[in-house]
């Protein structure tokens, strides 16, 4: 069993490969909060496992607060438990965050993974998407690593650390990435040009926690966005913008240039 959540996708396509290469079912947060359901039942022997992506440094909020609901039956003192994170850079303490959640219901995920991916964070002045060759180089690489990760965990290998933690993680995680995530992860500055909309409802369709209505879009600011920046890089026309600072930004998510050919 396999929990993921992803805003632009590359998550998701992480977590597919594994899925498919273990046989065993993923789910997505979204959708189980959606259904109410946070109870599940392990079949013998099944591993359980949570794909996310790297927020500020830490695990997305909506992430943590699924974790927090969660419970597990049939779960064993030999059950697999592992983690995986995609970030566009690195991930710092984002796994020891992880392994506190779980702890406190009774997990540990003993295996941990970062795949490197492009970016999505494009809200500050120095973060911008990938160029095209980084983009593919960066997925190439994924591709590779999955390889190797999906025969781990098909073996529930244990005590496998890869992470690509990056120069002094505890102050990107703790310090910085604290700030960011309880200052910067907020959806008051999401707004839309009304006169580039073109009414297509694809924000609304797409944003994980249903917090945008209407065409052209409005936020109802339900206070469950985590900022994963779906409703910005999907939007098919640059109308929706995080303040200014997106206006110029390029737009990403998983096969946007496959769509595009
Ligand atoms: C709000 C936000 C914060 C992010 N913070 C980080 C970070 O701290 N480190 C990093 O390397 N990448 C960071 N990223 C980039 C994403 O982790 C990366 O692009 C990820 O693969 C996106 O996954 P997704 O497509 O499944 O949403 C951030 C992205 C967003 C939207």
């Amino acid at each position: 069993m396999i929990f993921y959540f992803s805003g632009t996708g590359n998550t998701r396509w992480v977590a597919e490969q594994i899925a498919k290469g273990i046989g065993e079912a993923l789910l997505s947060i979204p959708d189980m909060i959606r259904e109410g359901r946070n109870e599940f039942e392990l079949r013998e022997g099944e591993r359980i496992g949570f794909c996310f992506p790297t927020h500020g440094w830490q695990v997305p909020r909506i992430c943590r607060n699924f974790i927090r609901q969660l419970s597990l039956k049939n779960k064993t003192s030999t059950t697999f438990c592992w983690g995986l994170t995609t970030c566009g850079d690195n991930t710092g303490e984002t796994m020891t965050i992880l392994n506190k959640e779980l702890q406190a219901i009774g997990l540990q995920a003993e295996t941990v993974f970062s795949v490197v991916m492009p970016e999505s964070y494009v809200c500050l002045p120095f973060m911008k998407t990938d160029p095209e060759d980084r983009e593919r180089w960066k997925i190439e690489n994924a591709e590779r690593q999955l390889y190797h990760i999906i025969s781990i965990i098909k073996d529930c290998k244990r005590g496998i650390e890869e992470l690509e933690k990056g120069a002094t993680p505890r102050l990107y995680s703790y310090v910085i990435g604290a700030y960011f995530n309880a200052r910067m992860v907020t959806d008051k500055k999401f707004m839309v040009d009304p006169d580039v909309c073109i009414q297509c409802g694809k924000c609304a369709k797409i944003c994980p926690v249903d917090n945008i209505k209407g065409t052209p879009p409005k936020w109802i600011h339900n206070g469950r966005c985590t900022c994963c920046l779906a409703c910005y890089h999907y939007c098919p026309t640059h109308a929706i913008n995080y303040g200014k600072i997106t206006r110029k930004r390029g737009q990403y998510y998983f096969n946007k240039r496959v769509d595009q050919r």
